[in-house]
């Protein structure tokens, strides 16, 4: 069972409770205007999301962690890696991605979640090299990426969406714990 702490948070595989939480942050437009096509996803939609997250990580020992603070116990939302398989080009690389209630924006959560992230992904889980998808305009997730050490290495075009995304990339070599 892979469980990780951080100084504020412990990063874990998913509950039957974690459903309703995840689904209340599923469900705010401005959490979800960057992510896939900006659509708001209700509680069949989440339950299903969680349910792919969980059997990523019983397939290829890797998924999307829940996110609780350790202060409160509260979900504060997802972190983690998956396969980008709705992006053809990209369906042999790992991404990491976030994405956290508004309460919980703006105070270091995600950059926590993600570092710890990374140093599972490269150092534990031994992966060669983690990528992230940026949407032109996230700029707080470009934050974040430009604080993990992640550089820009191209732009694609979303197949189903036809938006733009950069693609963002760290090896080991590159990588700081
Ligand atoms: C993208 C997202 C996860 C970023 O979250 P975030 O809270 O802005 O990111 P961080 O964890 O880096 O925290 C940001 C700020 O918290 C502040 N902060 C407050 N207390 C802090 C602490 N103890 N330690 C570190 N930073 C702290 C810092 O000012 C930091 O900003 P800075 O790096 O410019 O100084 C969040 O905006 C989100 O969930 N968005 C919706 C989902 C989404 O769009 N996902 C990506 C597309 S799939």
């Amino acid at each position: 069972m892979t469980e990780i702490r951080t100084p504020r948070l412990m990063l874990r595989r998913w509950r039957e409770d974690d459903l309703g939480p995840m689904a209340d942050i599923n469900a705010d437009p401005e959490v979800m205007r960057w992510v896939g096509d900006g659509s708001v996803r209700d509680l069949e939609e989440t339950a299903e999301d969680i349910e792919r997250w969980e059997e990523e990580w019983d397939d290829e020992g890797f998924g999307l962690f829940a996110v609780e603070l350790l202060a409160s116990g509260e979900l504060a939302g997802c972190v983690g890696l998956s396969v980008p398989l709705s992006l053809p080009e990209l369906e042999h690389e790992v991404q990491i991605s976030w994405r956290l209630g508004r309460q919980f924006w703006g105070q270091g959560y995600a950059s926590e979640a993600a570092q710890a992230t990374l140093e599972f992904a490269l150092q534990e889980r031994g992966l060669d090299r983690v990528i992230s998808l940026s949407r032109p305009g996230d700029d707080a997730s470009r934050n974040v990426l430009r604080k993990l050490g992640m550089a820009q290495e191209r732009e694609i075009t979303h197949p189903e969406y036809d938006v733009p995304l950069f693609v963002h990339s760290i090896d080991l070599t590159e990588f700081t714990a």
